[in-house]
This record gives C-alpha cells, structure tokens and sequence, in this order.
C-alpha cells in the first residue's frame, strides 16, 4: 500500500515539474522588472526623478489616508542618512522651530513614549528618531501595479493635518 502511495506521489510531482517546463514561462517573464531572476546583469534600472524642490518650495501632498505619515515633497539630497548624531530634519521640524521656517511641526505623538505611557516633553521619541522609516518622498515613477485604493475621511481637515493623538484610544477598551 505504502508503495502505491509512494508511486501515485512521484508521478504526480513529476507531472507537475512537465507542466512548468512545458507552460513556457521563463524567468524573465515572472518578476515585475522582467529581468532574469538567476543574475541581475541585464537589469535597466527605470529613469526616475524625485523631487528637486527645496524645502520652502515644495506643496505638501494630500494625506494617504487619515493620520498617514505624510509624504516628503521636497527634495532630500544632503538631508540623508539620518545618524545617531545629525538628524538634519530636526533642523526644521522640531515643534520649537517648524512654525518659524514655514514646515510642518513634528506632531505631539513623537514627544510620547508610548511604552512608558508619559510624554517625553520637548524631546523626540526615540521610536520616531528615524524620519524616513515612515516618511518617504516620491517619485515620478509610473506604478507598476495599478491601485484602486481610496481613502475615507472623517473630515476634510484631516487631508493636510493629523489627530492622532486625540484619536489614538478610539475602539481601545
Ligand atoms: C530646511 C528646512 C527643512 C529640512 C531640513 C527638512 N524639511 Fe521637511 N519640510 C520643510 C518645509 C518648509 C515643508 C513644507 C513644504 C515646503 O514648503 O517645501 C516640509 C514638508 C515636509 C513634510 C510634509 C508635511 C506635511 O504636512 O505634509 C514631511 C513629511 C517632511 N517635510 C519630512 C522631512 C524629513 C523626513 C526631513 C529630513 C530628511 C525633512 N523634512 C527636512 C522644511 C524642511
Ligand atoms: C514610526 C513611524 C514614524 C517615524 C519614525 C516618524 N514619523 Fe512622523 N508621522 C508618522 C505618522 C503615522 C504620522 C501621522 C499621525 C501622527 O500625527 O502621529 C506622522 C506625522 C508627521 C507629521 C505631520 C504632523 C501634522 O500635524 O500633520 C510630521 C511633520 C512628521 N510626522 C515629521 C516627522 C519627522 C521630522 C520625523 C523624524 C524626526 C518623523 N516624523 C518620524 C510616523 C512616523
């Protein structure tokens, strides 16, 4: 009985093996950059350009969905990398300065420990120390994959700002 088990399994695994040699499909065809999958030899990499705007030249972009870590829009050359020591987008953003140089303030719930449950004054999380993490420009790449995605909001406000820290709690028992 074991054997015919044995014998019904290889011939089925080796039908399926036929079946992917004879379908056709090379490993160019399969990845979304249709390259060879095996070397990365004839990959041409997509002309794309991000943002050149200086920050104060660029126009904020519209929330992806409520209380979405905003995009970047302005460009982030010589910003980056972010160290332990320099964090150029402090320089800016720190709720102290924001206003002042016309950026948007580094909202309440990054000076919240949220582990400890306290605030932690007027210095950044340490959780919230790596911007990019969660904040990215864009690009004028087009999408590879269509996206129909459309975001609810509860308010018009909340296109350009967040609230999270006054909703945070929301549904939490
Ligand atoms: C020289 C000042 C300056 C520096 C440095 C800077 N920013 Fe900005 N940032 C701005 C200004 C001003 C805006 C508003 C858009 C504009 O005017 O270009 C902005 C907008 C943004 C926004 C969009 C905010 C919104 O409300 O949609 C994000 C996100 C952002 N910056 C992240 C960063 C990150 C991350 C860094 C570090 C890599 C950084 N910025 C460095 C000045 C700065
Ligand atoms: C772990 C992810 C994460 C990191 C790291 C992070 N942010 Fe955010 N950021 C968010 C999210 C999510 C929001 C929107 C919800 C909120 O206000 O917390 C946000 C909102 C913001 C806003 C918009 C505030 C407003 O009132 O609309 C600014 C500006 C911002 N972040 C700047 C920064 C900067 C500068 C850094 C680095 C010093 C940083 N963030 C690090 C996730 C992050």
């Amino acid at each position: 009985m074991k054997k015919k088990i044995f014998l019904v399994s290889t011939a089925a695994a080796l039908f399926l093996v036929a079946c992917g040699i004879n379908s056709g499909i090379s490993s160019e065809q399969i990845g979304l950059r249709k390259a060879s999958l095996e070397n990365e030899n004839k990959v041409v990499l997509a002309d794309i350009n991000y943002s050149a705007a200086q920050p104060g030249e660029a126009s904020v972009y519209d929330r992806s969905y409520e209380n979405a870590p905003p995009l970047i829009p302005h460009s982030t050359e010589d910003l980056l990398p972010i160290t332990k020591d320099n964090n150029s987008c402090l320089s800016c953003h720190d709720k102290a300065i924001a206003t002042d140089v016309g950026a948007t303030p580094i909202p309440p719930t990054h000076y919240y420990d949220f582990r400890h449950n306290k605030s932690m004054g007027d210095v950044i999380s340490d959780t919230r120390f790596n911007c990019t993490q969660c904040h990215v420009p864009q690009s004028d790449a087009k999408p590879i994959v269509g996206n129909t995605f459309k975001a609810d909001f509860t308010n018009k406000d909340l296109l350009k700002k967040s609230n999270l820290i006054d909703v945070i709690n929301e549904g939490v028992k």
